[in-house]
């Protein structure tokens, strides 16, 4: 077994993180993280991300049709956002479509809208329909690790109205669970907490292997675990109170 050591900082960070109107961004996003998605576009995006963005692109054979909106977000960026739209929209539509300054998912470089590319695109309602490329694009979202992030049925739990333009990378298998189990990410975050570590996981088959997912509370300064030699993994925390580890076994 390897032994892993957790601080304070990780629950903050990683693929996973929760940020709503209860739950902050609070890590500071390293510059190298984050890319120009293409050149001469002014739209930016977390590295890992826009590169799995391009392969699901590819993957549905997308040349132009689909247009990047917005990416990541300076907090700069976001209150010229808010204040705008507070200024052009009022207070009601804001609140229903901005996040709030330092609470908005763009800032960490995990989020991604975008468009139908009709020339003529809404920067805060986009139209990304639910048909041909667009629906394709919807449909294969979760199998490259993207979720829709806000949808009407969940409007009370995640404080946002449905935005089927706004894509968030939360990474696989959780994409698909979440998906599958008609779920926000409000309510995944949630429900991970009964699969404690060394406990109880969630054990998802993907071909040959068994993905392992399981919660591990933030308890001290230095959480120490062990974890198996040679299993892959990924350690996200949850931006609330702990970390979600997902073990790769054969
Ligand atoms: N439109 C989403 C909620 C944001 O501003 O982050
Ligand atoms: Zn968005």
């Amino acid at each position: 077994m390897k032994k892993l050591c957790l601080d304070r900082n990780q629950v903050f960070s990683g693929e996973l993180i929760l940020v709503n109107k209860d739950n902050p961004i609070r890590e500071i996003i390293p510059y190298e993280n984050i890319c120009q998605i293409d050149k001469d576009s002014k739209v930016y995006l977390n590295k890992n991300v826009d590169y799995i963005l391009k392969e699901l692109l590819f993957e549905i054979g997308s040349t132009d049709e689909i247009a990047y909106v917005s990416g990541y977000r300076t907090l700069e960026e976001q209150i010229e956002i808010y204040n705008n739209s507070l200024n052009e929209n009022g207070e009601d539509f804001t609140n229903k479509y901005v996040a709030l300054p330092g609470h908005s998912e763009h800032q960490t470089g995990f989020a991604i809208d975008l468009a139908k590319n009709n020339g003529d695109i809404d920067f805060i309602r986009p139209d990304f329909p639910n048909e041909g490329i667009y629906k394709e694009f919807r449909e294969k979202a979760p199998a490259f690790g993207f979720i829709e992030r806000y949808i009407k049925e969940k409007e009370r739990v995640t404080g946002i109205s449905a935005e089927p333009w706004h894509f968030r990378y939360v990474g696989f298998p959780h994409s698909k669970i979440i998906t599958d189990k008609n779920m926000v990410l409000e309510e995944y975050i949630e429900f991970i907490k009964d699969f404690k570590y060394g406990k109880k996981s969630l054990i998802v088959k993907d071909k040959n292997l068994n993905i392992e997912i399981s919660y591990i509370c933030f308890e001290s300064e230095k959480n120490l675990i062990s974890i198996p030699d040679n299993s892959p993994y990924v350690i996200s925390g949850n931006n609330v109170d702990g970390y979600i580890l997902t073990l790769w076994r054969s």
